[in-house]
């Protein structure tokens, strides 16, 4: 009973760390020009979002130090270089909607979205290069190892594409470098400054890792089956780019003759509702939702058995344990 109340604080918290994050946003100054250049910048960030890796950074800072302003710095970073990889990936998946609103190549265009995002990119390392320098070297080369790690694991999004067989395996390593890293390094950077033991810090990654992984699953499931009025992205979207997910895979290894020669035509459909609606037609003959979720739910308990591991009592890691719940019962 406790715990329940304990949890529901938590949650109510995760808010006020939002808005801190917010308000730093929205005092961040940009030059005004040029004004296509900054301005779409600008426009990305203040879109809002769930704030979630700038959180987990002030989370992981206040578990070992007591304080979380003092991860303010790193926590923008990662925020900024998140926003910069939307930009960018929304030009690479032809996304017409994010978080509601327009995509910056849709308001503006693909050159506009392609140098906004790179200077949020270099926004970002201005923010981490302001660490103190004893912590500077640590932070900028796990930074480093990440944003490579993030291109890595984007391009092989893209090969998958257009690639005949992915297997479950090389699926889960490319969601582990496109989304789950930078959720690692969110906590780690956020710990490394809070002072934590370097043990503790790499608990802390593999505890965003694997959240990470089961959080791109849950983007997966959520990109077929969420509702388009609270999703903010258009709602089957990696079914019309072929996007080799999980649920597509599994449909494509689950399959038998026919539902796979009717997968397979569906690829070069053009009509693009007839495709989501007929694709979704055979996941729902084989349970993929389901079996998606059941794979989902792995990568969660593992992050969980991660956060046990930790050397700080219960209470402490109630927040982690707090957004972790948050995530996996999102709607957008
Ligand atoms: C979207 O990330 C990109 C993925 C890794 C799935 P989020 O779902 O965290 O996006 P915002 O920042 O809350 O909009
Ligand atoms: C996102 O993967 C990964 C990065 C942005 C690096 P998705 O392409 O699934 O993200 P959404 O669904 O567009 O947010
Ligand atoms: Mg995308
Ligand atoms: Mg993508
Ligand atoms: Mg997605």
């Amino acid at each position: 009973m406790k715990k329940d109340e304990n949890l529901k604080n938590m949650l109510a918290q995760l808010d006020t760390y939002r808005d801190y994050i917010s308000t730093q946003i929205s005092t961040t100054q940009f030059p005004s020009n040029p004004h296509n250049l900054y301005e779409p910048a600008k426009y990305i960030l203040e879109l809002g979002g769930k704030r979630m890796r700038p959180i987990l950074s002030m989370m992981a800072c206040e578990l070992f130090s007591g304080e979380f302003e003092k991860a303010t710095n790193v926590a923008m970073g990662v925020e900024i270089f998140h926003n910069f990889t939307l930009i960018h990936d929304d030009i690479m998946d032809e996304a017409p909607l994010r978080r509601g609103k327009e995509t910056v190549h849709k308001k503006w265009n693909s050159n506009v979205g392609l140098l906004s995002g790179d200077i949020l990119m270099i926004e970002s390392y201005k923010r981490l290069a302001t660490a103190r320098p004893e912590i500077l070297p640590e932070i900028l080369k796990l930074y480093n190892i990440t944003a490579i790690e993030v291109c890595e694991g984007q391009q092989m999004d893209m090969d998958f594409e257009e690639s005949e067989s992915v297997s479950i395996n090389e699926y889960v390593k490319m969601i582990r470098l496109k989304t789950a890293v930078l959720l690692g390094c969110s906590l780690k950077l956020g710990a490394i400054v809070g002072g934590a033991a370097n043990k503790d810090s790499n608990d802390l990654y593999d505890f965003g890792t694997n959240l990470g992984i089961a959080f791109q699953l849950q983007d997966d499931i959520l990109d077929v089956y969420a509702d388009q009025n609270k999703f903010g992205k258009q709602v089957g979207g990696d079914i019309i780019a072929n996007k080799k997910t999980f649920l597509l895979l599994t449909a494509l290894a689950t399959a038998n003759a026919s539902q796979k020669a009717r997968l397979e035509s569906l690829f070069t459909e053009t009509d693009l509702e007839k495709k989501v609606k007929e694709v979704k037609e055979i996941y729902a003959e084989l349970n993929i939702k389901e079996k998606a979720e059941e794979q989902m739910n792995i990568f969660y308990k593992t992050a969980m058995q991660n956060l046990d591991a930790i050397n700080a009592t219960e209470e402490k890691k109630m927040p982690l344990r707090a957004i972790a719940m948050y995530l996996m019962g999102r709607e957008s």
